[in-house]
Order: structure tokens, then C-alpha cells, then sequence
């Protein structure tokens, strides 16, 4: 194994390129044979040796023009195949042979279910022949697929379908053009049989684009949401960036082992199932929202990501941190804006300053790396959205679409780093941004303090504003940032409202002519990525909470209310009691619900265990459970007639997802969370709404209260429920996490029963994530077990999975990096996990590059 770490200070740029690229396949389970036709160019005339990339790859054959090479002509090792080249131009043609079925690690070609299936990003190409398997290198591709027919009717990759005819042994021919220069990483193949879903759509500038999903048979009706989801993601980016789409045809295949949510693939986007087959009676309005956003994302890289793509890897966030940006705003069109941004904020909050403070801290753009697939992050992906969303905040909406117009202008058809990217943005704008840059460099999460001092004869209020980022693991010394803050001022004489843009670690910002009782809302809409500590009093946060015109403000204020009622819940034990002004908001929520019945849902949840556990250094795990087990007990109890008036007042939705009717069931199901606290008088309730529910978000809803409030309906519904859909793997994938996030001892024997279950497959990302991401980030009482079987059950588990899928295994390794977080008993087990997994033999890069970090300063 390599284990060696690449760094973008290394980057040397490609000595030679490939002009054109042509491949044959003969597809066969175990034996598929690639043919690869190179015309490659040397770019460098120093240069005298070649070295192409390869994988796992058994090697038939290699002409040099014409000329077979023997043996002694070229050196070929497990991860290269070198040669000696003497000319500026020559034709490789490469002969290798694969075992798709025994590709069980789902990167470059496998065979799974039935059909073949590609995936190359990061640098799975390599897996499929030798090549320079490197983003900066961009060739035009031509792709024959030969298979047999009445199998793998179907035979796609990307660009324009040239050529299709029927050979004589019963097998079947295609040629694919893809016109566009790309490189390796977003070709894609598919073959097999599928239900086909077709439609078209008409561009701005009025040429017919032909849209076909492509799905597992019978499941053609669940792919309509998807393909319209699809022509809105195509209209909107015509009306807000002017982009529009580029080839004759979009396709999109939808596959169920796939390892993760989807790939942007010229003209041939591979979905993970789960987020392109959706029916209200199978998916959840979550689920929907999700084929939606996602539909969106990929759809959107063909101009961020494709047109436009990346120099190296470490430039990643170059295209998702931009598309990540895009899906946002397409969401916030398509739905509720302020829910959506507070979804956002959660992950930032939640995931990404978990990734900060952890062994795996990286800056957006990360500077070392030894496996790319582990630098598909949070951070990479969600705070590099937050850059740009930062960059939009301080040009403005003209201003930034004037700076993405530029960079296209200079770099379509290119590959370039993210430094070109702010240059256009800088250039377009003339607004200097070489300090802004530091974003790019920089890991961790500023903290920016905020004090207040009101002066009451000049009427004067001054706030001192502070910035502090802490060491992370990767970086031990920080400067200080460009942080635009938003802010808003709560005065009886009118809100005010501005940006200050902070440059330096300490900056002021004076208001005159304002009241004492003047409120300042800073970082509205969470303006920058940055944990904001405020000397708000509890009165203060509930009247924002109140009276806050913009819904994410008063969220946010509700949020600082329920951390200081944690603290206080866990300095009083359990007689800590919340306080009628909160009961007093939470009536006036429940009796007169905002217009925006989804805002009114988030201001009615009590936080979730990980919102509270990233606010401490040390995660007091057993506090934080039994506090909000507390406060959702004090609220069912005191507002119960409310939560049941509120309840039936919105008890009858239609069954469509549309905002409207989202944000009602948000609402309802937020109030049967509660009532289903109530015990044997809330089953009437329960059983009635699982009996009468049309839709999946209603029935779920049940599931989940019943979860949360331990009630014995559940074992009886899940029952029924799994008897309903054992047909229907994804909805079974929900089935498997109800069981896995059981908070009682239970879940252990529960497991391993769900292991055996017959639609349980090792091999399938979807259903190990179901049972494992579920049981390891939902159920943080009985994965955080003081006797260790929690973590002793992940890392059994991580050591099958690994050797099957590394990529998946590094995935669900996260919440045992963060040891360092927890108290001395709990470090020294989840310490204990790692080392098994250190000690395991052949463990993938994948693992071994988080686990080392893990174990590197113990
Ligand atoms: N580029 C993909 C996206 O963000 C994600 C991706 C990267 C991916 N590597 C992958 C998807 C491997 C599946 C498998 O849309
Ligand atoms: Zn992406």
C-alpha cells in the first residue's frame, strides 16, 4: 500500500496530454475487456519517460503506434505503467481486463445488481485503464459499449449516442461522442435494463433537449418528481446565472449501490436511488426536498464542475463549494427561504465545526491528502458555500453575477484553481479581495465575541467586536479573517439594518441617536461561518425571539435561549423548570402559527442532541440527553391542550409536496412529537393518524415520536410497518434506522437481527448506512455506552466493511475521531476502537489516513 501524502504545494503541471480518448468495452461480469486508443501529446519536450495511472488493471496488451511492446519495452507496477517516449505526438493503444463483479468497493467499473455501473470521481478512472488520471487533463472522449442485448438492453455514456446495431451473436453495439473536452473523472458507463422515463425541455434560447431517467424496472413512476425537478433546476439557471444547457440530451440513472449521494458525469448523472425515486406514499417531504436539492447540484455543475473544472484536487471546493452555493439558492426559490438557511446553518453548526475541532481539520482547500475520497467534507462542500455565500454578501447580487460571467468569459473549457475564481470575482468587481483569500488557506472556526456599551447621554450604543480562531489540528497559528456581518437594530423608533465588514481582530461599531433598550442582531442570516458568543440576557434573546422581523433571527435567538436553559439545566439537576415567558412564546406559536407553518415548526423543536454537543469543548453526553428529555416533558405537559388544539386545527393536509403543505405537516407532526409523550392516552392518536396517514411523512412522523418518547406503540407499528414494505428497499432503509437509533439496550440484539435480514446486503452503502449511520449519530445514549459496547459495535463493524468498501468504512469511522471530546472513561474506549482498527492488517488508506490522525497526538 502507498500510504504516501500528496501536497498542493507539490502540484507540477501534466507533461504530456491526450487529445482524444477511445474506448471499447466489452462488458462480461468477471471479464470485461477495455480497449483504450490514446493520442497523446508531450506538453513538456524535456520529458522522456511517461507514467499513466493504473488500478487493479491486468494488462493484455500495449502498442506503441503500431508496435506491440514486449515485457522488457515498459515497466508496469500495481499503481503505474511507465515508458520511454521519444516523439511530441504517438497513439497508445492499451488493452486491459477487469473483474466488475468483484468490484465491491463501487469505484470505477462494477457490476452490481444487475447492471454496470461507473464511478470515477475522484480517481476511479484508473481502475478502468491506464490513463493520466488527473482533472487537469481534458480530453474528448468516444466510448463503444458492446454487451449482450436481451441483458443490458441499454448501453449509455456520455455525450451524443452515434452509432447503435445488433451484432450477430446476440449482442448489441453503441458508439457515444461526447464533444466537450473533459477530464477522466466525469466519464461515466452504464449498462443494463431499466424503466425509461422520458421528457424533454425547450432552452431559453429554444433548441429541444431530450431528458431520459433511467431507473430500476417497475419503478418508473417514482422518477416524475425528479425529471420535473430536473426542467425547474434548468429554467432557474437560465433566469438567475444565464447558464444554459449544452448537449442534445440529459440523462440520468438512478442505481441502488452507490456510495454516495450522486455524480455530475457529462451528460450522464449517476444517482443514488434514494434521492431520484420518490411517491408521497414511499418518501418522506424530506426525501423530496433532498431528489430536488440534488437534481439541482448536479445539474447545476455542468457549468461549475464541467465547463469549468478543477486544475487538482485540492481545488475541489473550486466546484462544490460553488454548486453547493447554487443548489442553496435554487432551494431557497423553490420553498421556504428561512427554513432553508436555517437547514444550512444546522450542518455548519452540527457537522462542520464538529470537523473543525476534530484530527480531520482542513482548510476548504485542503494542502495534504492522502486518500481524495476522504476530502469530500462538510467542510470542502458546506463551508466552502458559506465562502462564496460570503463573497455574494459583500458584492452583491449584481456584483457576483458579474464576477461569474467573468470567470467564464476566461476559463470555460479550462481547468483552474480557486484563486481564479476570486480573481474574476475580484476583477469584475475591482473590490480587492486578497485578504478574503485567507478563507481558502485557513481551517477552523473564528469565534467573534461581541460586547455592548451604551452610553445614555450621547444616546450612543458601541459594540466591541473580537476575533479569535483557536489551533486546529492542522494548523496551529491563525490571522484574522474577512467577516461581513449582517446585523439588524431592534429600536421602538425602527430597525436599522447594515454590513460591517470586520478585517482586523478587533473592530467597533458605533450606532448614535438609539435608545437604551436597542437590540443588536448580529450575523443575521449567519453572514459568516463563525460562532458568535453575545452577553444577550435570556429577557433579550426572548424579545429578538418575539420580535425579530427576519424568522432566521428569531431562531437563532431561540437557539442561544436553549443553550443557556442546558446550562442551567445541568447546574440544577432536574429541578431546572423553563420559563413562562418561553411557555408564553411557545403558546402564541401554537395558538397563531407565522404564514410560514415550517418556520413555526423549527421555533417549536427543542434542539437536537448534537446542536447541543457542539457548543462544549468536553460533551457532557448523559446532561444533554436528560436535559432535553426534560424540556420536551415540560413542554408536552404544559402546553398540552395547545399542542392538541394546534394539532387538529392541522390535521387535514392534501397529500402533494408543495411548501404549503410541507410546512403543515412540519407543524402537525412537531405537536405529535410532543403529545405522544402523554403515554397510553396519546396511543388513540398514534395508531390513528399510522392507520389514516396517505403519506409517508405522516406515517414516519408516528414512527419517530414514538421513538422519542419510548412509547410501547412502536414495536406493534413497526410491525405492521415492515410487513407493508418489505418490498420496497428504501422505505425498508427507514425501517432499519427506526430499529438502529432505539435508545434502549434493545438496539444491540436488534442489529444483529437486522444484519440478517434478507434485504440487508454488506455490499450495499444504502442499507449499512441505514443501520450504522443511524445507530452511531441517532442513538448517541446507547452508542456512547459507558461499558464501550457502542463503540465496540462500530468497530466490528468498520473492520467487515472495510476490506468491502473503504470509502463507506471511512465515512462511518467520524464519530470515534473526536475522542479528545468526551470525558477520561469515554477517551480511553473509543482510544481502545481506534487502535483495533490501527492494528487490523490491509486496512484501506481510506481508514488508516483518519484513524492515524485520530491516534497522532494521543
Ligand atoms: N461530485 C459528486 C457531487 O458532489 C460527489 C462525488 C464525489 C461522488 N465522489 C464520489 C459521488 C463518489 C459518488 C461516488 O455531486
Ligand atoms: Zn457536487
Amino acid at each position: 500500500m502507498s500510504r504516501s501524502v500528496k501536497r498542493l504545494s507539490d502540484y507540477q503541471p501534466p507533461g504530456f496530454t491526450i487529445d482524444s480518448t477511445d474506448l471499447t468495452f466489452e462488458l462480461d461480469a468477471t471479464h470485461t475487456v477495455v480497449t483504450a486508443v490514446l493520442e497523446l501529446r508531450r506538453l513538456d519536450p524535456q520529458l522522456t519517460e511517461l507514467s499513466l495511472d493504473g488500478q487493479q488493471l491486468q494488462l493484455l496488451s500495449l502498442h506503441y503506434n503500431d508496435k506491440l511492446l514486449a515485457a522488457n519495452e515498459f515497466d508496469c507496477t500495481s499503481q503505474q505503467l511507465r515508458l520511454k517516449v521519444t516523439e511530441d505526438t504517438f497513439r497508445l493503444t492499451i488493452r486491459t481486463q477487469i473483474n466488475p463483479l468483484a468490484n465491491t468497493a463501487l469505484e470505477g467499473l462494477y457490476y452490481a445488481n444487475g447492471s454496470f455501473c461507473s464511478q470515477c470521481e475522484a480517481e476511479g478512472f484508473r481502475r478502468i485503464t491506464y490513463y493520466l488520471d488527473r482533472p487537469d487533463v481534458l480530453s474528448v472522449f468516444r466510448t463503444t459499449i458492446i454487451a449482450d442485448t436481451a441483458h443490458y438492453p441499454y448501453l449509455l455514456s456520455n455525450g451524443n449516442k452515434v452509432e447503435q446495431r445488433k451484432l450477430d451473436n446476440g449482442q448489441t453495439l453503441v458508439c457515444w461522442q461526447d464533444p466537450f473536452p473533459k477530464p477522466s473523472y466525469l466519464f461515466a458507463l452504464v449498462a443494463g435494463d431499466f424503466d425509461l422515463l422520458r421528457g424533454d425541455y425547450q432552452t431559453r434560447s429554444g433548441r429541444m433537449v431530450a431528458l431520459d431517467f433511467f431507473v430500476e424496472k417497475g419503478q418508473g413512476g417514482k422518477a416524475a418528481f425528479a425529471l420535473d425537478a430536473l426542467k425547474r433546476s434548468m429554467r432557474w439557471d437560465e433566469q438567475r446565472f444565464g447558464l444554459e444547457y449544452d448537449l442534445d440530451t440529459y440523462m440520468v440513472v438512478a442505481v441502488d449501490f452507490f456510495n454516495m449521494g450522486a455524480m455530475e458525469n457529462k451528460g450522464l448523472n449517476v444517482f443514488n436511488s434514494k434521492y431520484v425515486l420518490v411517491s408521497e406514499d414511499t418518501a418522506t417531504d424530506t426525501d423530496f426536498f433532498n431528489v430536488e436539492s440534488i437534481i439541482g447540484h448536479e445539474y447545476f455543475h455542468n457549468w461549475t464542475g464541467n465547463r469549468v473544472t478543477c486544475r487538482d484536487w485540492f481545488q475541489l471546493s473550486l466546484k462544490e463549494g460553488l454548486t453547493v452555493f447554487r443548489d442553496q439558492e435554487f432551494s431557497r426559490d423553490m420553498g421556504s427561504a428561512t427554513v432553508n438557511r436555517i437547514h444550512a446553518v444546522q450542518v455548519i453548526r452540527t457537522a462542520q465545526f464538529a470537523e473543525d475541532a476534530s484530527p480531520m481539520a482542513h482548510p476548504i482547500r485542503p494542502q495534504q491528502v492522502m486518500e481524495m475520497n476522504n476530502f469530500y467534507t462538510v467542510t470542502v462542500y458546506d463551508k466552502g458555500a458559506e465562502v462564496i455565500r460570503m463573497l455574494h454578501t459583500l458584492l452583491g447580487e449584481a456584483g457576483f453575477q458579474a464576477g461569474m460571467r467573468l470567470y467564464f468569459e476566461r476559463h470555460d473549457g479550462q481547468a483552474v484553481t480557486c484563486d481564479d475564481f476570486v480573481q474574476a470575482m475580484q476583477d469584475a468587481n475591482h473590490y480587492d479581495l486578497s485578504a478574503f483569500r485567507l478563507w481558502y488557506q485557513q481551517s477552523g472556526t473564528p469565534e467573534l465575541t461581541m460586547q455592548r456599551h451604551y452610553e445614555p447621554q450621547q444616546q450612543r450604543l458601541t459594540l466591541r467586536l473580537n476575533q479569535r480562531t483557536a489551533a486546529t489540528a492542522d494548523q496551529p497559528d491563525k490571522a484574522a479573517l474577512v467577516l461581513p456581518v449582517r446585523y439588524q437594530l431592534l429600536d421602538e423608533s425602527g430597525n436599522k439594518s447594515g454590513l460591517f465588514v470586520m478585517q482586523e481582530h478587533n473592530e467597533t461599531l458605533v450606532f448614535d441617536g438609539v435608545s437604551a433598550q436597542a437590540l443588536p442582531v448580529m450575523l443575521e442570516d449567519f453572514s459568516a461561518p463563525v460562532r458568535l458568543k453575545h452577553d444577550y440576557s435570556e429577557q433579550e434573546l426572548l424579545r429578538i425571539a418575539m420580535e425579530a422581523s427576519n424568522g432566521f433571527a428569531r431562531w437563532d435567538a431561540l437557539q442561544s435561549c436553549w443553550m443557556l436553559w442546558l446550562d442551567q439545566a445541568m447546574h440544577q439537576n432536574n429541578d431546572f423548570r423553563l420559563p413562562d415567558a418561553f411557555f408564553e412564546l411557545y403558546q402564541q406559536l401554537l395558538k397563531l402559527p407565522l404564514d410560514d407553518k415550517a418556520l413555526t415548526a423549527e421555533l417549536l423543536k427543542v434542539p437536537e442532541y448534537h446542536v447541543f454537543a457542539e457548543n462544549f469543548q468536553q460533551i457532557p453526553v448523559d446532561a444533554i440527553l436528560s436535559a432535553i428529555h426534560s424540556f420536551r416533558q415540560q413542554i408536552s405537559q404544559r402546553l398540552a391542550p395547545e399542542l392538541k388544539a394546534c394539532y387538529q386545527q392541522h390535521s387535514v393536509v392534501a397529500v402533494e409536496y408543495n411548501e404549503m403543505n410541507v410546512g403543515i405537516r412540519a407543524l402537525k407532526n412537531r405537536c405529535l412529537d410532543y403529545l405522544a409523550l402523554h403515554g397510553q392516552p396519546a396511543e388513540t392518536l398514534l395508531l390513528q393518524q399510522y392507520n389514516s396517514a396517505s403519506n409517508m411523512t405522516d406515517k414516519l412522523a408516528v414512527l419517530s415520536a414514538c421513538l422519542h418518547s419510548a412509547h410501547p406503540a412502536f414495536f406493534g407499528l413497526m410491525q405492521q410497518f415492515a410487513t407493508e414494505w418489505q418490498h420496497d428497499v428504501l422505505v425498508l432503509d427507514k425501517w432499519f434506522s427506526l430499529h438502529a437509533a432505539q435508545p434502549s439496550a434493545q438496539v444491540f440484539e436488534q442489529i444483529t437481527l437486522l444484519c440478517q435480514h434478507p434485504k440487508f446486503s454488506w455490499q450495499n452503502p444504502n442499507r449499512v448506512r441505514a443501520v450504522f449511520h443511524a445507530f452511531a449519530m441517532q442513538n448517541p445514549g446507547q452508542f456512547h455506552r459507558m461499558d464501550g459496547r457502542g463503540y465496540q459495535l462500530l468497530t466490528d463493524t468498520l473492520l467487515k466493511l472495510d476490506p468491502i468498501n473503504p470509502q463507506v468504512s471511512a465515512r462511518l469511522v467520524t464519530p470515534l475521531l473526536s475522542w479528545q471530546r468526551f470525558d477520561l472513561e469515554r477517551q480511553a474506549l473509543m482510544k481502545a476502537a481506534l487502535h483495533r482498527l490501527s492494528a487490523q492488517p490491509g486496512i484501506s488508506d481510506d481508514l488508516y489516513e483518519k484513524v492515524s490522525k485520530a491516534l497522532a497526538n494521543e
